[in-house]
């Protein structure tokens, strides 16, 4: 039985005020109740405020982005250990703004990946295609290339299905109000979780979590979380409304 995980990723949202407000609403939302897995993803600065928020919910803190070294002279970048000290738990790498309005490439990502697992953080790891890689019957490929070269000498242990999870963001669906519909979701995770298990074994195939993300609202949550193989939810836009943010929760249950 697979926990659903819903995470808000605020991106470059958000002032210390609004991030504080936010915070403090989801954990009143939330409360104590574990059914469904919370996160919530500040910019860097709002961090440790948030983080201040959230101490004793079980709400958990993610970076959106780290920098693969120990420390070092890189000038505005975050390291793993910085993210631990602020008291995050997850973060996100590899997500569709970072590859493709950065210039991130799978190589990039998985020394993050690896970064992140050595340091003891939990990674939610996204892929995605565009809608040219899509409409060019590309889906599954860029997938697996995303996957396998994202994953690449991940250390396998009983627990990884708790430290790595898969976000499924196809980048057309991200912040267009288009998402990809109830089956293409599921078409698209059921894939993912295929060839995790050729990757990593069959026990850790049927108990990672695969979130699906891309203009999930309220509307259209419960039937995209409905689907067999979607686990939760990566919400951008509606976890900038609590009340739109809680109501992605519930629809989890
Ligand atoms: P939207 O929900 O705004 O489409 O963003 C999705 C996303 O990129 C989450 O990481």
């Amino acid at each position: 039985m697979r926990t659903p995980f819903v995470a808000g990723n605020w991106k470059m949202f958000t002032t210390a005020d609004s991030a504080r407000k936010l915070a403090t609403a989801a954990v009143a939302g939330v409360g104590q109740d574990q059914r469904v897995r919370v996160a919530v993803a500040p910019p860097f600065p709002y961090l440790a405020l948030v983080g201040e928020v959230l101490k004793g919910s079980p709400i958990a803190l993610s970076g959106q982005n780290l920098y693969p070294e120990k420390e070092g002279a890189f000038t505005g970048e975050v390291s793993t250990a910085m993210l631990l000290d602020v008291g995050c738990k997850y973060v996100i790498l590899g997500h569709s703004e970072r590859r493709h309005k950065l210039g991130e490439n799978d190589l990039f990502i998985n020394r993050k990946v690896n970064a992140a697992l050595a340091a003891g953080l939990r990674v939610i790891l996204c892929v995605g295609e565009t809608l040219e890689e899509r409409e060019a019957d590309h889906t599954e490929a860029v997938l697996e290339r995303q996957l396998t070269l994202g994953l690449a000498d991940v250390p396998t242990s009983p627990d990884l299905h708790e430290r790595v999870v898969i976000a499924y963001e196809p980048v057309w669906a991200i912040g267009t109000g288009r998402n990809a519909t109830p089956d293409q979701a599921q078409l698209a995770h059921a894939f993912l979780r295929a060839r995790v298990g050729q990757l990593l074994g069959a026990t850790f195939a049927s108990q990672f979590l695969i979130q699906y993300g891309g203009s999930v609202k309220p509307d259209n949550a419960a039937s995209l979380l409905k689907q067999p193989d979607v686990d939760g939810a990566l919400v951008g836009g509606a976890s900038l409304n609590a009340d739109h943010f809680l109501a992605i929760v519930r629809a989890a249950l």
